[in-house]
């Protein structure tokens, strides 16, 4: 520099940087931006104490000493400011932390609770799939029915008792949308049979997943709603072996291994033979549903030609293929609405 520098300069210059120096340890928040400090200000090389030091050589002869005592007043001013602020940060390290970075990218998320399928529309779903490989499309019809189609073309006349009012869920209310006639909720989805047939001719391969009603006392294996899986075959060729292959083929694929089925003599209006269905499973016969070659009667109710045609129908409960698939025991289970139960499938 060559000039020599004013006494006042320097102090002013000492002052301003002690200022700098001062403000900088005490709002320093993290050991880091102390030590960043510390280097800045304290540094035995490029500090700006030291730098300050140096230009005490261009101070007149005279003002040495005095500009001396100021720098190490200056000086301990900046030192003592720095441990005030290296004691404040070790004396308090949680708030420290706390200043630190907020997000930690490395720590893992929290899983979304995902919700599922409920545990009958899962089942429904396989049934599909199963006999969706088997050739049968998916036929759909509605819950509230007329007569016709929940009894009448099914060859259940009006004496029979499954028409009983105290059966069946019958609706004041229901008349207006069926145009006038008696409407009930549907108590099986046999129905669909109707209701396919009267659609389309033969042939037909059909199934209907969906929910049936009765006016039954829930306990754990009766529900006032339940689902069944009905199925329709219609063709010129048909026989019971047939019917006995695919009901065992399902069973097969559903419960997972080699099921036997049995048929037993049994009576349902718009069969005939009628056999109820069992599958061996756990060295029980255990009940799955009601099949049988398709009654004259029903195929002339829908304006089929009996003699040429013929074809099997069944129907099975839904609930109770799922139950024995889980080791489920109270039918009622699925309609409690608990998650804790509906989580687990
Ligand atoms: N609809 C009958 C019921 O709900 C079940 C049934 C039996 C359906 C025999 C059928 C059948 O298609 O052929 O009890």
């Amino acid at each position: 520099m060559g000039k020599s520098m004013a006494l006042a300069d320097f102090t002013k210059q000492l002052d301003a940087l002690a200022t700098e120096a001062v403000r900088a340890f005490d709002s320093a928040a993290t050991a880091e931006a102390l030590e960043g400090a510390r280097v800045e200000f304290l540094g035995a090389k490029q500090g700006r104490l030291k730098a300050a030091q140096k230009g005490m050589g261009t101070i007149d002869k005279s003002d040495r000493p005095a500009a001396g005592k100021r720098f190490n007043e200056v000086k301990e001013q900046i030192e003592s400011a720095f441990k005030a602020a290296s004691e404040r940060l070790a004396a308090a390290p949680v708030a420290a932390v706390k200043q630190g970075p907020q997000f930690d990218p490395t720590v893992p998320g929290t899983p979304f609770r995902i919700g599922r399928l409920h545990p009958i529309t899962q089942t429904v779903e396989e049934l599909k799939d199963i006999m969706g490989r088997l050739g049968f499309s998916v036929a759909d019809g509605p819950e509230v029915e007329d007569e016709w189609h929940n009894f009448e073309a099914l060859n259940i006349p009006r004496e029979h008792p499954a028409r009983d009012p105290l059966d069946n869920f019958y609706l004041a209310t229901a008349a207006a949308a069926t145009g006038g006639k008696t409407g009930l909720l549907r108590s099986q989805t046999s129905t669909v049979q109707i209701r396919v047939m009267e659609q389309a001719p033969p042939p037909v391969r059909i199934i209907c997943l969906g929910r049936v009603y009765r006016p039954d006392t829930a306990d754990a294996t009766h529900y006032p709603m339940f689902h069944q899986m009905e199925g329709l075959l219609i063709d010129t060729q048909v026989t019971m072996a047939d019917l006995k292959s695919v009901l065992r083929l399902f069973a097969t694929s559903y419960l997972g291994r080699d099921v036997h089925i049995r048929f037993r003599p049994s009576f349902f209006p718009f069969t005939e033979p009628s056999v109820e269905a069992d599958f061996h499973w756990d060295g029980q016969w255990i009940e799955f549903g009601g099949a049988g070659m398709v009654d004259p009667n029903v195929l002339k109710a829908v304006g089929y030609d009996p003699e040429k045609y013929i074809g099997f129908a069944f129907g099975l409960g839904v609930e109770r293929l799922c139950m024995r698939r889980h080791g489920i025991t109270d039918i009622r289970e699925f309609y409690k609405n608990d998650v804790r139960f509906l989580h687990q499938f």
